[in-house]
């Protein structure tokens, strides 16, 4: 794992941009995992600046998001697809086909996440996956427990992750109980991975994904055992 210490957020969002945007400068066809929360928000930021300012053609940038809110339509301002919109999507030129994000509208969820592995690996897999980290370890929506070698599948959040995500929400109640997410096991199949991390509060989770032991317990641990982990962040451990 290579750990790139970095003074506050925004050089940590700029950061992540510009190294993004250096693969996707060529005309290669590349695979982008996504994802949202209030960390990567900045990144989208910049990189969106930076694919502007240079007009960089996306029609060769394909996207496929970590994970959705069982319940939500792109219509629900929480909904990522419409976080992704927002922040990233309606900014540049990437066609709207290129981008996938898993329907937690869907009526037969299995169906929903099975497809979207199937997905996944039509498009050649992921080539660069960028991703954040909840509190208590979880990365996309894989909460503690998650066994490692699941693919794409339906989870029940905990507490804490509900209580950490309410502030999109207008109160806790209102945070679905459910999500789509990509599983661990998709995510290690990614050939990159770069992950970012910013303040105290994820000083714990941090700590114990570099240094702790390869557990179930703290899901983001299993980074470990990937050979292309960086991880960008402003949190001194
Ligand atoms: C949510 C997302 C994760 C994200 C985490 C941390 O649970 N599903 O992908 O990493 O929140 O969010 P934040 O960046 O807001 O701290």
């Amino acid at each position: 794992m290579e750990i790139i210490n970095v003074h506050d957020y925004d050089e940590m969002s700029r950061k992540c941009a510009q190294f993004i945007a250096g693969k996707i400068t060529s005309s290669e066809r590349i695979v982008l995992g996504l994802p949202t929360g209030g960390t990567p928000l900045k990144m989208y930021h910049y990189l969106a600046q930076i694919i502007n300012e240079n007009n960089i053609d996306m029609s060769h940038v394909y996207t496929v998001n970590l994970d959705e809110y069982v319940g939500l339509d792109g219509s629900h301002e929480a909904s990522y697809r419409h976080y992704m919109q927002t922040a990233f999507f309606d900014k540049v030129n990437i066609p709207d086909e290129n981008t996938f994000i898993p329907n937690g509208k869907a009526s037969d969820l299995e169906k929903e996440a099975a497809d979207y592995d199937r997905l996944i690996e039509e498009l050649g897999g992921i080539d660069l996956m960028i991703m954040g980290i909840g509190r208590n370890g979880h990365i996309a929506f894989n909460e503690p427990g998650t066994p490692f070698d699941q693919g794409t599948h339906v989870i029940q959040l905990t507490q804490n992750t509900i209580e950490a995500n309410a502030r999109f929400f207008e109160s806790d109640d209102e945070v679905p109980g459910y999500a789509l997410t990509m599983g661990l096991q998709t995510m290690m199949n990614a050939k990159s991975i770069v992950l970012l991390a910013s303040g105290e509060k994820k000083k714990d989770a941090l700590f114990r994904m570099i240094e702790g032991e390869v557990t179930e317990d703290l899901p983001a641990s299993i980074l470990q055992k990937h050979s292309d982990v960086t991880v960008i962040t402003d949190t001194e451990i």
